[in-house]
């Protein structure tokens, strides 16, 4: 499998990165996990291709994470709030913007040098042990730690709760949120799976991550995000009391079967089927003489196209808004990647649905594509041509 963010010009393709992608459940503390990894520096760059603030679901999504933050927990005067992975300053521009005081630590520095553009304060570094001393050392204990669609990023999972349990105030709390695993089972969203995803958190294998680091779960809210995720309150042991529905969650994540092995064998057939059907429908329809894109360069598309072995000869290009995407190729299948103008010149009769997350922003912006007849064919959780 090649590197999710990847997206790369013909001259590169012959030295092309490419590593074993493969998922791994431990059965004693339940965590599941690449079992190779990426070197972090390989993914996180200075041409790293995600900008958060290109979706406006996502905008509006962490404007009311940073106002909920502010809120609750950033209320005192000299309140201090940090970010890990803030990328683009989608979150931390509405704390700057309130006269919050904060950092961002966002290690890709072409997306950290857009959110000081913004007005926010970043540092350029992983966060890790180190980052968290030096900054408690710089700035201060901190009231809260945010990070959204980061932690599962993490290798070293461990440096970084070592590095929170150092940074975090007494009373404070670390606010994140990443792709829930129960989502992937019960969705077959197997695209959540990629190089920069090294972990699918479950409470409980976060509970049993944390304990050793005196940090502990009070809080979980599900989130509709990235397909669905999950937010997690994470305190010093003993200084907060665990809501009812970190209770409530524990037990639905027993009887959902996630501390099970059959479970994700099980997962593993129904991906399969899925490649299967999808295959069979853009061939099906390539004989029919359909054009057939795709919608969306998405991380998650380079896992479907590698994994189905979905080329340019089913998918003609895929469209998408970045324009550091836009004149590259998709990783691994090499599909060429379009801006989103190119889409209507003309219409394909298809378009599978990469962006399949955005999904309701994405509808109500190319009605137009289904009024002139395009479909739009979808995966998760089944293979179908949308109505
Ligand atoms: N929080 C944003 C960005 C998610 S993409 C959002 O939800 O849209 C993941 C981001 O985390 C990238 O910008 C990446 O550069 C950054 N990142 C990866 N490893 C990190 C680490 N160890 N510490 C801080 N940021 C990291
Ligand atoms: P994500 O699913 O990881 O958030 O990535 C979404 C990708 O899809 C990103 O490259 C931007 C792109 N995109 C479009 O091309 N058009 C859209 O309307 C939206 C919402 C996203």
């Amino acid at each position: 499998m090649p590197i999710a963010n990847g997206f790369l010009h013909a001259e590169d393709f012959a030295a092309e990165f490419f590593f074993d992608l493969a998922v791994g459940h431990c059965e004693r503390c339940h965590m599941v996990q690449l079992t190779e990894r990426v070197d972090p520096a390989r993914l996180f760059h200075s041409q790293y291709a995600y900008f958060s603030s290109l979706s406006t679901g996502m905008v509006r999504h962490f404007q009311a994470f940073a106002e909920d933050a502010r809120a609750r927990y950033l209320g005192a005067p000299d309140a201090f709030a940090v970010e890990i992975g803030s990328n683009d300053g989608i979150m931390l521009r509405h704390l700057a913007a309130a006269g919050v005081r904060h950092l961002g630590v966002e290690p890709s520095s072409n997306v950290a040098a857009v959110s000081r553009e913004r007005g926010v304060n970043t540092v350029c570094r992983f966060f890790d042990e180190a980052a968290g001393s030096d900054i408690r050392r710089e700035h201060g204990p901190a009231d809260v730690i945010l990070g959204a669609n980061v932690v599962c990023h993490v290798p070293g999972l461990h440096a970084l709760a070592r590095g929170v349990a150092l940074l975090l105030k007494d009373d404070g709390l670390f606010v994140f949120e990443d792709p829930y695993l129960g989502d992937i089972v019960a969705k077959t969203s197997y695209d959540q799976i990629y190089a920069e995803h090294v972990y699918y958190f479950s409470l409980h294998a976060l509970e049993a991550l944390l304990a050793p680091h005196g940090l502990a779960i009070t809080g979980v809210l599900p989130q509709t995000t990235h397909g669905g995720s999950m937010r997690y309150e994470v305190s010093h042991a003993g200084r907060r009391v665990a809501s009812e529905a970190v209770a409530a969650l524990r037990e639905r994540e027993i009887t959902q079967g996630l501390h099970r092995p059959e479970t994700y064998h099980s997962l593993r057939g129904r991906v399969e089927r899925s490649r299967e059907e999808l295959v069979a429908l853009l061939r099906t329809l390539r004989a029919d003489g359909r054009r057939v894109a795709g919608y969306g360069a998405t991380a998650k598309s380079t896992t479907v196209t590698n994994w189905c072995g979905i080329g340019p000869e089913l998918i003609e290009f895929i469209t998408d808004t970045t324009p550091g995407k836009q004149g590259t190729f998709s990783p691994g299948m090499h599909i060429p990647v379009v801006p989103p103008e190119r889409f209507a010149e003309p219409y394909p009769d298809c378009a599978v649905l990469f962006a399949w997350n955005h999904r309701d922003e994405i509808l109500a912006k190319e009605e137009p594509f289904r009024r002139a007849g395009g479909r739009f064919i979808e995966y998760v959780p089944h293979v179908r041509i949308m109505d």
